[in-house]
């Protein structure tokens, strides 16, 4: 297993659309496998197959709260297939490193994908894992979170950002 490097904001592989991925290969496993180890060193609560640079539809989450079991779920080619409500949650994102903003969402979701063993798997769920969904499921489709603010508030973002990573540059 292995620790990826995670791309920033705005590298341009983060607005691609990914491909789907036509076969579950071990070289996807691999992968998967390699993402879930960079995701919890990071920590995060979910990664997407193009924040470590391959534009492919994959992605790894685990919301588990601190004092819970892990409850690692990895989706190949995942959709949303039913939604319904609202929410507005703070969100942040690995890849866009010392920002968070609210964004609004949907409550609650029904998502489709396959699991590792080309088995088609249906969760519904909301709260922290739904908004999960939306967020990396956007990364598949070249969306961050910050592209659902408002102008105004992704001007001020923008600002806020060039500082952010440039005090990463001087900590490297
Ligand atoms: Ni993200």
């Amino acid at each position: 297993m292995a620790i990826l490097k995670i791309l920033h904001y705005p590298d341009p592989v983060l607005a691609k659309t990914a491909e789907p991925v036509t076969e579950i290969t071990d070289e996807i496993r691999t992968l998967a496998e390699d993402m879930v180890e960079t995701m919890y060193a990071a920590p995060g609560v979910g990664l997407a197959a193009p924040q470590i640079g391959i534009s492919q539809r994959l992605i790894v989450l685990d919301c588990s709260g601190k004092d819970e079991p892990p409850q690692l779920i990895t989706a190949v080619n995942p959709e949303i297939v039913e939604e319904e409500g609202e929410c507005c949650e703070e969100e942040g994102c690995l890849s866009v490193p010392g920002y968070y903003a609210r964004v609004d969402r949907s409550a609650r979701v029904k998502v489709r994908f396959q699991d590792l063993q080309d088995r088609m798997v249906e969760i519904e769920t909301e709260g922290l894992l739904a908004v999960a969904f939306q967020h990396e499921i956007d990364h598949l489709n070249g969306v961050l979170f910050v592209d659902h603010l408002s102008s105004l508030k992704k001007g001020i973002f923008k600002k806020k950002y060039k500082k952010i990573l440039e005090q990463l540059e001087e900590q490297l």
